[in-house]
Formats: C-alpha cells, structure tokens, sequence
C-alpha cells in the first residue's frame, strides 16, 4: 500500500469516533419527555450494587453488567429502574444491545441478563412480589421458572 493511505487512517478513525458518540449523545437527546423524567427518576439512585453475599457466578456477571451498561448512561440508570421481572430484563437488555455502538454480544448479553434476574430477586424481592400479582396465573408460572432457573445457578458451582 503507498505510504500517503496509510497516513489517513488514524485521522478517518478518529472521525469515525467522533460520529459515533455524536450520534450515541443525539439518541439521549431526543428522548420523549415522559421516558427523559423516567431516567432522570432512575438516575437518582445508587451507582452500585452490594454484591458481597451473591454466588460467585453471579459476581463475576456483574462486573460484565458494570463494563457494559455505563457505557452511554450512568449505571444507576438500570440499578434504579422500576424493572424487575426476567421479561423485562429481557427485553430491555435485548434493546440496549440493538443501539448502535453498544458492543454486547450475545454471551455478555445472557450474563447481563442473569445477574439482573438474581439481583431484582433478591434486592427487588417487593417489587418483583408486586409485578408477579399483577400477572395472568400462566405468565406468572412463566416468570416465577425464569428466576428459578436463575436463583439454582450452574449445578455444582456456587
Ligand atoms: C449504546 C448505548 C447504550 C448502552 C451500551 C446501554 N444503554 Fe441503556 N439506554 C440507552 C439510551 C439511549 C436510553 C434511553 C431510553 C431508551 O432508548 O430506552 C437507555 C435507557 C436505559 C434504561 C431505561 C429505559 C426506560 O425507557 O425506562 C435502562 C433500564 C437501561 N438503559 C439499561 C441498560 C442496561 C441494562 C444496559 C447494559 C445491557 C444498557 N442500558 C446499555 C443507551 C445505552
């Protein structure tokens, strides 16, 4: 390759980043305002998360929630959410993934998940109570062999 090419790659690169994050800051910007209160609700909250008493698993997955989902938000923004049931998380952690930019893949996607099933059962248990009343008896038993799946971990490993 001549020299002369190889000389605009870092400058095509950085312009590249600049577009990015100027399209990651447009995407918060043109929030509707109902969604613009609910995060800024959100984002009152705590930064982290006591992980101390959870499995080592679960542990380990929250360190890939932390790496991944601060990246164009603060992570209070999920720790504080009014999210709680596995279907939520799903669907969320599934939309949070399809942004552009976001670099989840499917395997941190499914940690991700996981660790925010086990947290909401355990530190949501109220809310997760509440959300489950207000299902239909066949969703609930749905929702309620998710966050068992959950809670019983990888057979063997604690
Ligand atoms: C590529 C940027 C990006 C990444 C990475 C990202 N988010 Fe978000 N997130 C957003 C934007 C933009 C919003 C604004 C509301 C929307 O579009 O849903 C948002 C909103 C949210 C909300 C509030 C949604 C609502 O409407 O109530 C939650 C909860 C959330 N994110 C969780 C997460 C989680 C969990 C992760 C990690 C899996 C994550 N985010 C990673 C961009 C991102």
């Amino acid at each position: 390759m001549h020299s002369s090419t190889n000389k605009h790659v870092p400058w095509i690169l950085s312009a590249l980043l600049l577009l990015s994050a100027g399209l990651l800051r447009a995407e918060e910007e043109k929030l509707d305002p109902e969604t613009k209160a609910r995060v800024e609700r959100f984002e009152k909250g705590p930064s982290t998360i006591d992980v101390s008493a959870y499995p080592v698993l679960i542990k380990a997955n929250y360190e890939v929630f932390r790496e991944k989902c601060a990246l164009c938000h603060k992570l209070n923004r999920p720790i504080n959410s009014d999210y709680a049931l596995p279907d939520e998380w799903s669907r969320y952690v599934k939309r949070m993934m399809f942004k552009p930019g976001s670099n989840i893949s499917a395997g941190a996607g499914k940690k991700i998940y996981t660790f925010l099933v086990y947290d909401s059962a355990v530190r949501k248990k109220a809310m997760v109570d509440e959300k489950l009343a207000k299902l239909t008896a066949e969703e609930r038993t749905a929702e309620e062999a998710k966050i068992k799946e959950v809670l019983a971990g990888e057979p063997g490993k604690k």
